[in-house]
């Protein structure tokens, strides 16, 4: 049985301040929850939300990470940095590192090794933009994507991956994709993975959706079959519309 894995992305929102006290209210709200949770601040808050959820049951996650340990890589976060604060998982490959900070697949997948050699979990994003989709070439991106995000990657440190399904023209717009739709991706995602590393390591992913996902719809998508959980963007950033799709069971 896969269990729900329900992620708070904050993006570039919050002071160190701010982030201590929401991630202080969610160690309150979600205590006990069913599910397993990560919320990941700034690169700014890390150091002092991890003193937060430090033995709760909210990992500690980052937004994204070189692609080398160490060196002259100005303005840039290695993956030791972030094991040194207390970082448990990491986010990978969101769209908008891809689109706005123009992240190819080859670095995404040079992070992805880095990071699980390192101990880390990794929180692998695809997706497809909306001319992608219009034009029919939605599996072919997440496809290529899921491949070329994993490549290189063994049977066991796949067991540390989640796949978030992000449809990027759903990610911040207030248009998520219908239940059945993403549902229907992320079968498709989950044969891709079957094809890479067999079935059994493909009924065991957890494919989690993002884009839009709030109180108002997370039941009607997590009730299908291959949706286990979110990515959540905006309604990740206030404990009262985190907390209802958090304890979604
Ligand atoms: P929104 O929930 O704000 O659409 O963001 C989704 C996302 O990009 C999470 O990584």
């Amino acid at each position: 049985m896969r269990k729900y894995f329900i992620a708070g992305n904050w993006k570039m929102h919050k002071t160190a301040s701010e982030a201590v006290a929401l991630a202080t209210e969610l160690v309150k709200e979600l205590k006990g929850g069913p599910n397993k949770y990560m919320i990941a601040p700034s690169f700014t808050a890390l150091d002092a939300v991890s003193k937060v959820v430090k033995g709760t049951n909210i990992l500690l996650g980052a937004q994204n990470m070189s692609t080398d340990e160490q060196g002259a890589h100005t303005g840039e976060v290695s993956v030791l940095q972030l094991k040194d604060l207390g970082v448990q998982v990491v986010i990978l490959g969101h769209s908008e590192r891809r689109h706005i900070y123009k992240e190819d697949d080859a670095m995404i997948n040079k992070k992805v090794k880095l990071a699980l050699s390192h101990g880390l979990e990794v929180v692998l994003c695809v997706g497809e933009l909306l001319e992608e989709r219009e034009s029919g070439k939605a599996e072919k991106v997440c496809e290529e994507q899921t491949r070329k995000g994993l490549a290189g990657v063994s049977a066991a440190d796949l067991k540390k991956v989640t796949i978030a399904y992000e449809p990027v023209w759903a990610i911040g717009t207030g248009k998520t994709a219908t239940p059945e739709d993403a549902d229907a991706i992320h079968a498709f995602i989950r044969k891709v993975i079957a094809d890479m590393y067999g079935k059994a390591a493909a009924d065991e992913m957890i494919i989690q959706y993002g884009g839009s996902m709030k109180a108002e719809n997370a039941a009607a998508l997590l009730a299908k079959e291959n949706i286990d959980g979110g990515l959540i963007g905006g309604a990740a950033l206030k404990a009262d519309t985190f907390k209802p799709i958090a304890l979604c069971k």
